[in-house]
């Protein structure tokens, strides 16, 4: 079963502490939100679900496919089925897209990697995003607009097919037609994968295009309130101040 279960999680950084007792339940096939002000904790939960060593996990536990991954390594996390498409893609000068993409799914494939279905699945979905087919054979990021940088996350996943998505801000810096790729090129994925997904945004526009199950809001290191898709109107509205979003809907009603 392709569940990711957080317990209790504790994590710091410099010794700072950025997570708090946080808790978190996906099930296979189930899309998740996580919204909230900037500096509470969203990229950093991501960062240490895939195993960056930059934070430290004080306390808690992270299992998926019922094995503790805190114990793995951030490659092993990636042939478990985890992905991060991260806020910030990193610009790697002298690796080409194609060249990274190549290797990492000849090591995830093994012996049944295909270079000429490779090549016909990358010139697939580059169009199916609208990027420009020649970027793939660019230094990875470099010179990259936001909106390419964005896509190029998605242009991953689609190849990697991973189980348990993430994706860390996928809609900052893209205007409305990229958004709106991004987003239905999501929720084509997931209809063809049936993978759990895990969406970190403090905007409500890419809830235009994505269902979610579940809308968690999280402060200071810990969700603060759960609820359906309903919440991200209230947000919306309201902002994360709770209590004063709880007070101004009774008024209205
Ligand atoms: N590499 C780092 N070094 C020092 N502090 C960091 C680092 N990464 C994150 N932090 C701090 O952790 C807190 C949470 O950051 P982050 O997870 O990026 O927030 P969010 O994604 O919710 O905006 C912030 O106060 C940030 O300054
Ligand atoms: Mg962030």
């Amino acid at each position: 079963m392709n569940h990711l279960q957080i317990k209790n999680l504790n994590a710091e950084i410099e010794g700072k502490q950025i997570l708090k007792d946080f808790c978190l339940d996906i099930k296979e096939g189930e899309i998740h939100v996580i919204m909230g002000p900037n500096g509470t904790g969203k990229s950093t939960l991501s960062k240490i679900i895939m195993g960056n060593p930059t934070y430290t996990v004080t306390n808690g536990t992270i299992t998926y496919k019922e094995q503790n991954i805190l114990s793995l390594s951030p490659d092993q996390r990636s042939h478990l089925g985890i992905f991060l498409g991260m806020q910030l893609p990193n610009e790697i000068e002298g690796v080409t897209g194609a060249d990274f993409l190549r290797t990492a799914l000849h090591e995830k494939e093994g012996d049944s990697f295909n270079l000429m279905r490779f090549i016909k699945r990358v010139d697939e979905i580059s169009m199916q995003l609208k990027m420009d087919k020649n970027m793939i054979h660019r230094s990875i990021n470099q010179g990259f607009s936001g909106g390419e940088k964005k896509k190029n996350e998605i242009l991953q996943m689609y190849l990697l097919e991973p189980s348990f998505v993430m994706l860390d801000e996928i809609d900052s810096g893209l205007d409305v037609d990229s958004l709106k790729i991004v987003g239905e090129n999501i929720m084509k994925y997931y209809h063809e994968k049936k993978p759990a997904i895990l969406i970190i945004t403090h905007y409500q526009r890419l809830l235009d295009y994505i269902k979610p199950d579940f809308v968690h809001i999280i402060k200071e290191g810990t969700i603060i309130k759960t609820g359906d898709a309903s919440l991200v109107k209230e947000i919306e509205k309201n902002g994360f101040d709770l209590q004063d979003s709880e007070s101004t809907v009774k008024e209205e009603v």
